[in-house]
Order: C-alpha cells, then sequence, then structure tokens
C-alpha cells in the first residue's frame, strides 16, 4: 500500500451451494474497502472467487446426479450472476478449477516437496467432516468430539498422507505476530490464534485420497490431490503469480469471517514462509492484514443448513428492491459484525436505520439544501461568503476527511461510512442555527442566505464523496444533480484529497432538484 497499490481479497466461496448474506456481506465489506481506496488515489485490485475442489461440492453433484464440474459450474455461475448484479467492483474472479490455478498450485506444491515442508506420512486424528480438517486433539476434547460448525461428531480417521510441517513454524509464527500487532485483527482475533498456537501445532495433511478424484493431482504421486484448503489458499498468489501482476503481491488485505481464522491467521503465513524459503519464490512474503469479522444471526438465532433459516440471496434481493442497493450497502457496513461481535439482521432494525440514517438525515439533507436553493437562489449555487457560521462547515469537512482516510488506514470501515453522515449531520445543525429560511424573509440579507447555502451544498458535495464507497449509486446521482463528474469516472489526478478540497463547487453551478434519493419507508 505504500507504493500505492492495495490488494485485497474475499474468501473464495465453496460452491456446493448458492450464495448467501455472509457470502454478500464479506464481499461488500471488501467492495467498499476497494472503493474507498480507489478513492484515495490507490491502485487497487479486488480479487474474489470461487473454491471448488471441496468433498462437500462433489458430494451435492452427486445427490443431483451431476459430476462435480457441472455443479461447480452451475453455482459458480450464480456466485457471478450475484456479485454482478451487488455491482461489485472486484477486478478478477478466480475459480479454483481454472488451468492458471490448478498449474500454479502444481508448482507451489513441488516446490514444497523439495525443500521438505512436505512430507510423506501417515495420520490419525479427529476429523469435522463438513470442514474437511482434522481438529487436535486437546481442541477435539474441548468440543467434546462435535463440530463447532455443524454439531456433527467428529470423526477418528486414518491416512497415509502427505503433510505440511506446520510444526516447525511456531515459533516462527508467534514472533511474527509478535512483530506485527496489526497482522491479525481484531485484537480478540489476534489473542485466540496466539494463545492456540502457544498450545502446540501438529502437521497438516496437505493431500487427500479417496474415492473421489476430485481435485487437483498432487505433483508425482497422481493417487492423492492437493487438500482443499491448501488449493485455496493458494488462489491469492496463483491469480497475481504473472509478470503483470507480481508487484501487487502481498496482499494488503485477506478479509475473512471467524470461522476460517485458523487457516489465514496460521496454515497460510506458515505455507508463505515455506514457500518464499524456496529458489524463485523470495517474493513471496506475508500479507499486511489479515481481518476476521463476526457473524450475522437472523432476527436472534444462530443461521444453519438444518434450521433453513439462512437470509438467501432472494431476501437479500427483497431488501435491495423495497430500499436499493445503496441501503441495503449501509446496513451491512453500519451494522454489521465488522468487529469481534455478532451482529442480528432484523428486519425491523433495517427500517429503523434506514428511515434514521438514510431518508431522516441524508435524503433530508439533500432535500432541504436543493429545494432552499431552488426557491432562494433561483437553482444555482451562490457565491460563497460570510455568514455568522461562517468556516464551521469548512472545518468540519476538513475533519470529516481525515477522520475518513485514519479510518481507513484501520480498516475501519464504519468509521469511513460515520466520517461522511457525520458531516451530514453537522450540515443540518448549520441550518438550525442559522435559519437561512427565515433570514431569506429578508432582502437584504440574500448574499447571508447565498453564502450559507453554498456552503451547506459545498459539505453535501464532499460528504458523499465520503459516503460515495458505501453509497455508490445514490452519491453519483447526487453529484450529477451538482453537474460534478462520477467518482468512477475520476482519473488519476483527481483523488479524494483534490476533489474534497473545500471551494470545489463552482459559484453558478446549477443545483438540480430530483426525486427524493432515500424516500421515507412507512410500514
Ligand atoms: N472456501 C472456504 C474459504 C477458502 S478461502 C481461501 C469457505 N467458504 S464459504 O463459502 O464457507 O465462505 C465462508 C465465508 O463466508 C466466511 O469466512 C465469511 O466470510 C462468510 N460467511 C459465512 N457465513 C457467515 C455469516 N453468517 N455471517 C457473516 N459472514 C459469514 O469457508
Amino acid at each position: 500500500m505504500a507504493d500505492g497499490r492495495f490488494y485485497i481479497t474475499t474468501p473464495i466461496y465453496y460452491v456446493n451451494d448458492e450464495p448467501h448474506i455472509g457470502h454478500v456481506f464479506t464481499t461488500t465489506l471488501v467492495d467498499v474497502a476497494a472503493r474507498a481506496h480507489r478513492l484515495v488515489g490507490d491502485e487497487v485490485f479486488f480479487l474474489t472467487g470461487t473454491d471448488e475442489h471441496a468433498s462437500k461440492v462433489s458430494d451435492a453433484a452427486l445427490e443431483r446426479g451431476l459430476s462435480a464440474q457441472e455443479w461447480a459450474d452451475v453455482n459458480a455461475g450464480r456466485f457471478r450472476e450475484a456479485f454482478t448484479s451487488y455491482r461489485f467492483s472486484n477486478d478478477d474472479f478466480i475459480r479454483t478449477t481454472e488451468p492458471r490455478h490448478t498449474e500454479k498450485v502444481q508448482e507451489y506444491m513441488a516446490a514444497l516437496l523439495r525443500s521438505g515442508d512436505l512430507y510423506e506420512g501417515e495420520y490419525e486424528g479427529w476429523y469435522d467432516a463438513g470442514e474437511e480438517e482434522y481438529v487436535p486433539d486437546g481442541r477435539a476434547r474441548e468440543l467434546d468430539y462435535k463440530s463447532p460448525i455443524s454439531g456433527r461428531e467428529l470423526v477418528r480417521r486414518k491416512e497415509t498422507n502427505y503433510f505440511f510441517r506446520l510444526s516447525a513454524y511456531e515459533d516462527f509464527l508467534l514472533e511474527l505476530l509478535d512483530e506485527n500487532p496489526r497482522l491479525v485483527q481484531p485484537d480478540a482475533r489476534r489473542n485466540e490464534v496466539i494463545g492456540r498456537i502457544r498450545e502446540g501445532l501438529q502437521d497438516v495433511p496437505a493431500s487427500r485420497t479417496g474415492s473421489s478424484d476430485w481435485g487437483i493431482p498432487f505433483p508425482g504421486d497422481p493417487e492423492h490431490t492437493v487438500y482443499v484448503w491448501i488449493d485455496a489458499l493458494f488462489n491469492y498468489l496463483s491469480v497475481v503469480d504473472t509478470d503483470a501482476r507480481r508487484s501487487l503481491w502481498p496482499a494488503d488485505v485477506h478479509l475473512i469471517g471467524k470461522d476460517i481464522l485458523w487457516f489465514h491467521a496460521v496454515i497460510w503465513p506458515a505455507v508463505i514462509a515455506a514457500l518464499g524459503k524456496c529458489p524463485g519464490y523470495e517474493w513471496v512474503t506475508q500479507p499486511g492484514l489479515i481481518y476476521a469479522h463476526g457473524f450475522w444471526i437472523n432476527e436472534g438465532q444462530k443461521m444453519s443448513k438444518s434450521l433453513g433459516n439462512f437470509i438467501d440471496l432472494a431476501q437479500l434481493d427483497g431488501y435491495a428492491e423495497r430500499f436499493g442497493l445503496d441501503a441495503l450497502r449501509w446496513y451491512l457496513v453500519t451494522q454489521g459484525p465488522l468487529g469481534a461481535n455478532d451482529s442480528d439482521f432484523a428486519e425491523a432494525r433495517f427500517v429503523e436505520v434506514y428511515n434514521a440514517d438514510l431518508a431522516n438525515t441524508l435524503g433530508n439533507c439533500i432535500n432541504r439544501v436543493t429545494n432552499m436553493t431552488g426557491r432562494y437562489l433561483g437553482g444555482s449555487a451562490a457565491e460563497p461568503g460570510t455568514h455568522p457560521d461562517s468556516g464551521v462547515l469548512e472545518r468540519a469537512a476538513g475533519e470529516a476527511v481525515a477522520r475518513f482516510t485514519e479510518s481507513l488506514d484501520r480498516f475501519a470501515l464504519a468509521g469511513c461510512a460515520g466520517a461522511g453522515m457525520d458531516l451530514v449531520r453537522e450540515v443540518d445543525a448549520v441550518i438550525e442555527r442559522t435559519r437561512p429560511f427565515a433570514l431569506a424573509k429578508d432582502e437584504a440579507r440574500a448574499p447571508e442566505v447565498g453564502a450559507i447555502l453554498y456552503d451547506c451544498a459545498e459539505a453535501l458535495r464532499i460528504a458523499s464523496l465520503l459516503l460515495w464507497p458505501v453509497l455508490p449509486q445514490r452519491t453519483e446521482a447526487f453529484w450529477e444533480r451538482l453537474g460534478a463528474a462520477a467518482p468512477r469516472e475520476f482519473g488519476a489526478a483527481d483523488t479524494l484529497r483534490s476533489q474534497a478540497a473545500w471551494g470545489g463547487l463552482a459559484p453558478g453551478t446549477p443545483i438540480a432538484k430530483g426525486p427524493a434519493l432515500f424516500p421515507r419507508h412507512q410500514d
């Protein structure tokens, strides 16, 4: 990021089923971060995609009488379509069945075999079939031999496999985490990871054998396939391991859910370290940040397959139709489980937040300012000038921009959104204090009215820039009313710094009234 490039990833999603709120949530957060970084002028690479070689994919295919590849194609198509309809701004979409990925994975595995970090051996342990992972003995006991995710019994399993020498990386990982306190965030998650590493690391399987040949053939031993988690983690690398993209490495942010923290915060850094020691891979260095968010629950209840209560695309689409895609994004980002805690997705809360923030604050403020500009100033921005609250909004706008960039540096996306919305609240406060609607009755005070409304419109212009990453559609519509180019059309020189400079709104600019951007929702 220091070099102005910003590489950010979502997890790649299993294609045993169609997308649900969890997938849309993580991808929305990454989309917001990607847009925010583009806004501050970074060259952004946003990667998402699908993880296809899991046995739950081949099992689900079998149930339907399809080949694993056919079922993966169907669901990868659904993910892609959904992500297009949600207008995510990803720069690539990787499917782990693509040759550009499978060929690279075989090269990485071959290098790790040569270095000795992969070896053939026998393993016996407690296996969580749904999650396709072994659970260390001590932890299995703590969990009463049940999967923490599905609740199903862990099974005792023995297999001959290739293993990754994770146990050799215990000190390395503890040091890495110690020296880079921001590598794994939030802090609660970081502490959890450190605690578990201290309990001791066992080697982990890196290959599978068995009835199904669904997977990437293991180099030199085609009886084996590459273990799906190793295959999947490598997507972050394989996609940028080309001459044109290698300079994007390392990823600045891997955004994930707390369910897959162990793989990302322990196994992945160890695999990176192991590969980075292999000739030709010295450039493979550690990521900047592994950020694990919490989980959504549904109206107070944990979502699960058995309860059949996942908030699915049909429901999310329903919200997008009733309130707009931007409103759904706003709810996900400002009310979602960005930190260590879980959040409840509840319809009543959605409506409350929509009305409070979008209808009554942002939408209403834009209406007030454009209406007053129409009524008192003939519909165009007046000259700036002095009035009782002079300087207040200019200062507030400067502070909001600073808060936005500072929040972005900390990956505090709700803080970025809050910076924009609080600036809107400041505009409302200035209107309440200066009362341009009352001053307008006295013709002699017309310049003051013009100056107040200039400041209000200018602050709204800057606020809408700060809100753009979360509310791209409606803020662009507002910018168009101001006759300004939308952020998506910004050139390299038009970064937040230049565009948010106070005074960017030229006097005389027509400020068109328009339909309410966020009509109030009545039940
Ligand atoms: N394929 C693996 C990830 C491999 S990454 C190298 C996987 N896929 S998944 O389809 O199960 O997606 C998991 C991700 O979906 C979580 O990490 C999280 O980002 C998101 N969510 C799934 N359920 C969720 C909630 N209930 N709430 C929020 N996000 C959750 O794991």
